[in-house]
């Protein structure tokens, strides 16, 4: 005789949808050491003011780089401006919510710089090679950020979700343009995407 499957309280919930089951993945449901919901917020808004910040400087890097009236410049342009409009949107939720921005933001503004003029002199090919790998590595931040708020702060999740359709945006036009055709642009990217992940853990934290 096979003993039925009993269904517990969350398979109830997840079927009924009673919202006061606790739900995977979201901030309801956190294991014992992690970080209460409002440290979460504050970590969530803090990395994505970073990571918005250091983007700015990666294409203000590659535009130092490319011909001031090339095609790739305009490309890059219509980037960084939404790239700023992006990080308007972290800095006033930063000064609303009182949250503490990341201590490594000079590192960012030279790093993010860095990238950006490095790979645009190596080749328009590898300046859009780099945005693909951030981006691709931002789509995945944002899309886990997204299924983490759940329900919660509706605001900042829509936000976030209208950011990340933009970054995938930028990661098309990268493809667009050439730079799966960069030399080496699998060491390439895996290292700017190496390097991206380290970031966003360390913006998280400091
Ligand atoms: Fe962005
Ligand atoms: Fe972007």
């Amino acid at each position: 005789m096979t003993a039925r499957h009993q269904p517990k309280a969350s398979d109830e919930a997840a079927t009924t949808g009673d919202p006061a089951a606790p739900r995977t993945g979201s901030l309801d449901r956190r294991l014992p050491g992690d970080l209460p919901r409002d440290a979460l917020i504050e970590r969530m808004i803090r990395v994505n003011h970073a990571g918005e910040y250091g983007a700015r400087r990666i294409y203000e890097g590659q535009l130092a780089m490319l011909g001031r009236g090339s095609a790739e410049a305009r490309i890059v342009r219509h980037m960084a401006e939404q790239e700023q409009r992006h990080l308007d949107a972290f800095d006033r939720l930063v000064a609303d919510r009182r949250v503490r921005p990341t201590a490594l933001q000079p590192l960012w503004h030279v790093a993010g710089f860095a990238l950006g003029a490095v790979t645009a002199a190596l080749g328009p090919r590898a300046a859009m090679a780099c945005t693909v790998a951030v981006e691709e590595v931002i789509d995945e931040h944002y899309a886990r950020q997204a299924e983490r708020l759940s329900t919660e702060e509706p605001e900042l999740r829509q936000m976030i979700e209208e950011f990340r359709a933009d970054e995938l945006e930028h990661r098309d036009i990268g493809l667009e343009h050439g730079a799966e055709q960069t030399p080496g642009y699998e060491l390439l990217t895996g290292a700017i995407k190496a390097g991206s992940r380290l970031a966003i853990w360390l913006s998280e934290r400091f």
